[in-house]
């Protein structure tokens, strides 16, 4: 049988029960890897996903759940590094994104930063040394907004924004034996709960995408995959956005 690229390699993959984060664990466990599917809210779908998963290969899916705003990420990550001993891979997908305009909401603030920003660099530090021994790799979930703030979205684009940063500013910091990289897409599923748009406003950002459509999950999971082994490749926010960055 040949042998699977990520065969032998453990992925932990943060908000990873469902849309995005669902699409990229499964991409990974097709690629071979045993994946541990972090989730908050969504028990019943992270139970499924790892229920379908370890009927494909027994043994190779494992769930954890923690609140990234209030929970204890340090008893997360242990729980994590004991599954296989180990992590090689690292996906920081889990996010919170709705509307906050202008005005000042501490809360907000305080949960934007916290989801977005610092529980990806807590975790990558706990990780670190797991990561290290064997040569592994973060990916962050950016955004196209962390560059060109989103109208509306203020906390949301800083908190992007600062995601951005700390994916270069760990790349230089974990070299050379751990690769740090990012993918930012574009718009890819429509927002849900208080982000939702209206119809009209769905055709007006469809029209500006230049590959008049929006992408698939799939296409976000590939991206990473391709990150995840690229062993000569630290450093890159690969944006993943039907040109929509440059417009029509
Ligand atoms: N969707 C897009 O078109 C798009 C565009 C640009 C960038 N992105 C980025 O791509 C990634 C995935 O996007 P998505 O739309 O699939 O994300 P999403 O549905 O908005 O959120 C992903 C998961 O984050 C988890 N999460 C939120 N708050 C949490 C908390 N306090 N503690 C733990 N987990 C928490 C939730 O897990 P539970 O459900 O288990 O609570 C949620 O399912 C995100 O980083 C997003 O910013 C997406």
């Amino acid at each position: 049988m040949t042998k699977l690229p990520l065969s032998g390699q453990t992925a932990l993959v943060t908000g990873g029960a469902r849309r995005i984060g669902a699409a990229i664990v499964r991409a990974l466990h097709t690629a071979g890897a045993k994946v541990i599917i972090h989730y908050h809210h969504s028990h019943e779908q992270a139970t499924a996903l790892a229920t379908q998963l370890n009927e494909e290969r027994a043994y190779s899916a494992f769930l954890v759940s923690a609140d990234l705003q209030r929970g204890d990420l340090s008893a997360m990550m242990q729980q994590v590094l004991s599954y296989d001993n180990g992590l090689d891979i690292l996906i920081n997908n889990a996010s919170l994104f709705y509307p906050t305009y202008l005005d000042w909401n501490e809360t907000a603030a305080q949960a934007f930063m916290q989801v977005n920003a610092f529980a990806p660099y807590q975790l990558s530090l706990l990780a670190k040394v797991a990561l290290e021994k064997r040569q592994g790799t973060i990916v962050n979930l950016v955004d196209i907004h962390a560059e060109k703030p989103l109208r509306d979205y203020g906390l949301y684009s800083q908190s992007k924004a600062a995601l951005r940063q700390q994916t270069l500013s760990l790349a230089k910091e974990f070299a050379p034996h751990i690769r740090v990289n990012a993918v930012a897409p574009g718009a890819i599923l429509w927002p849900e709960d208080k982000a939702v748009l209206t119809e009209d406003q769905k055709a007006v950002l469809l029209k500006n995408i230049p590959s008049e459509r929006l992408g698939t999950a799939e296409e976000i999971a590939e991206a990473v995959l391709y990150l995840a082994s690229a062993g000569y490749v630290t450093g890159v926010i690969l944006p993943v956005e039907g040109g929509r960055l440059l417009g029509k």
